[in-house]
């Protein structure tokens, strides 16, 4: 078997691994890249992209079907959705992406290598395919293996009769039904987009509320409504058992307050988490230490209890996103490099591509009183008081900023409505400067834009937003009383 020395090797190409891979080799390293499946990793063949893909174009196709006739746009036949064209669409953007990738690991000179990787030692490894076997030596590895779906008893995951979100983004038949287990990331971004092309959802979520712990209780409760309105079913406290086939559907038996109930479906999708591949590639077969959650144990260098071996992105902790991943590849290829870094983000922010967007930087309301903040300043602004919202009849929805009374420093920011995906990062900014409220307020934001959403909810933070109406008391006090919510 061949032997081939690098300075880095990177084992997994998804956006952590080949972001260090990437990053390595502009630092100077001779850098190879192992991947078995595909370039781009779960996020841009069968995670974020494909699932943003199907989501713009059922967006899309509500907007026409509800929104237009009221702007004066008449269609004069049927809107039909061609679910062959659709998936073959959105399988054209993540091969584009995917692409992308390997243009741009050839053109930094990164060695890329298709294959199954394990180690044999803490300083050399296999790499398995086809063609045979190779072995790779190297100064540094990082270790960017990602996660897959968990499974639960009753529920094995085959792409056939149990779909994962890999199998529900490649249905190229809409089904008419469908039930989805789980009321988290996943199974509110497939259930969203399946029922607004016109399958009829029903989903489980075995807890008391939908994406617990990831956005603020208010956030949520704008989603629901829509999912609800839009002919959603949502059952809360429902553990599924088990299911069998009855004909070309299946029965799905769940408990309920300790009750057994049914439902009936044409597809089956289990979305209840992802766990870290760390039980993969021999990693505890050389010794590394691993939590017990099963992320890779590392340091603030994300460096594993094997000094010259790192680990990233969701292999290696929460939260599970592909820019955390992104942000570790770059540190990690770093510190490889010589710098002096180390993982030191304020927050991670997060967007829930659901109808409207959900989208978080810094701490829930509840994290804020847990850290010991329980003087609070919060403020609220609606989209509906948007000018640009109401031009783009998109107005459900609020930006909400959580501010420490004392010093007006930001700590957490919360949003729900149009586009809330591409207006959080202001809000990561702010925080990760450390702005106060007034650091928001002062900056002139464009009009008609909705980003004044932003500025205005600062403002009402202070207790004198301009496009609301707020409490007399707030008018009186001025900006040193706190805004209601
Ligand atoms: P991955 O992307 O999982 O890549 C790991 C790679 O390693 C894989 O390509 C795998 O084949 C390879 N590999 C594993 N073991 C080996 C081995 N032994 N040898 C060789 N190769 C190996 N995150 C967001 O931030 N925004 C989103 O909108 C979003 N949407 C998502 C939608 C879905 C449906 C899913 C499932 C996930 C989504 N995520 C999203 C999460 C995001 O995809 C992950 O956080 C991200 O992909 C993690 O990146 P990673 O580099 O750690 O791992
Ligand atoms: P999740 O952790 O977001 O949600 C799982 C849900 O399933 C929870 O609400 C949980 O209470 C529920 N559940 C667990 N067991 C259950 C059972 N037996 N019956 C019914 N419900 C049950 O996990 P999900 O949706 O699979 O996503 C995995 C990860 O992928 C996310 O945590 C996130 O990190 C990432 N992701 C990110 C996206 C984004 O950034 N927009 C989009 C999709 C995924």
């Amino acid at each position: 078997m061949a032997t081939q020395n690098f300075d880095v090797c990177v084992i997994g190409a998804g956006p952590g691994g080949y972001v260090a891979a990437i990053r390595a080799a502009q630092l100077g390293k001779k850098t190879v890249i192992i991947e078995r499946e595909y370039l781009g990793g779960v996020c841009l063949n069968v995670g974020c992209i494909p699932s943003k893909a199907m989501i713009s174009a059922a967006h899309f196709l509500h907007r026409v079907q509800h929104d237009a006739p009221e702007m004066g746009i008449e269609i004069k036949s049927d809107v039909k959705v061609n679910m062959k064209k659709l998936v073959s669409w959105k399988q054209s953007v993540c091969d584009q992406m995917s692409g992308g990738v390997s243009q741009l690991l050839k053109g930094n000179q990164v060695t890329i290598i298709r294959g199954e990787a394990e180690f044999k030692t803490a300083q050399e490894l296999v790499v398995k395919s086809k063609e045979g076997a190779t072995s790779i030596v190297a100064k540094n590895f990082i270790i960017a293996t990602g996660s897959r779906p968990i499974e639960i008893p009753g529920f094995k995951i085959d792409e056939k009769e149990v779909l994962s979100s890999t199998g529900a983004l490649a249905l190229d038949e809409l089904p008419k039904t469908a039930v989805v287990i789980g009321g988290g990331y996943i199974g509110l971004e497939i259930g969203s987009y399946l029922s607004k092309l016109g399958t009829e959802v029903t989903v489980l979520e075995a807890g008391a509320t939908l994406l617990n712990g990831v956005a603020e209780r208010d956030c949520v409760q704008v989603v629901e409504r829509k999912l609800k309105k839009g002919g959603v079913k949502i059952v809360f406290g429902a553990k599924a058992k088990s299911y069998k086939k009855t004909g070309s559907d299946y029965e799905v038996e769940y408990d309920l307050a300790g009750k057994l109930e049914k439902v009936k479906c044409a597809k089956l999708l289990l979305t209840v988490g992802r766990r870290p591949n760390s039980d993969q590639a021999n990693l505890k077969g050389i010794g590394l230490q691993i939590d017990e959650k099963g992320f890779v144990k590392v340091n603030a260098q994300r460096r594993t209890s094997i000094a010259h071996i790192f680990a990233i992105g969701d292999v290696a902790g929460q939260p599970m996103l592909a820019h955390k991943a992104s942000y570790e590849g770059v540190l990690v290829a770093e510190v490889i490099g010589g710098m002096n870094r180390a993982y030191d983000a304020k927050t991670v922010p997060a967007v829930v591509f659901t109808d409207p967007e959900i989208a978080s930087a810094g701490m829930l309301e509840s994290e804020c009183r847990a850290k010991g903040y329980n003087d609070l300043k919060i403020g609220k602004f609606p989209f509906a008081a948007n000018g640009r919202a109401v031009s783009l009849k998109e107005t459900d929805g609020f930006v909400k900023i959580i501010a420490d009374a004392k010093t007006n420093i930001v700590l957490g920011v919360h949003m729900v409505g149009p586009e809330v995906s591409n207006l959080i990062s202001e809000a990561a900014l702010a925080i990760e400067m450390g702005a106060r409220v007034e650091d928001l307020a002062l900056t002139i934001h464009p009009h008609p834009t909705l980003g004044e959403v932003v500025m205005e909810a600062a403002e009402a933070t202070l207790g004198h937003a301009i496009h609301i109406i707020q409490k007399p008391l707030s008018r009186a006090e001025g900006s040193s009383v706190r805004a209601t919510h």
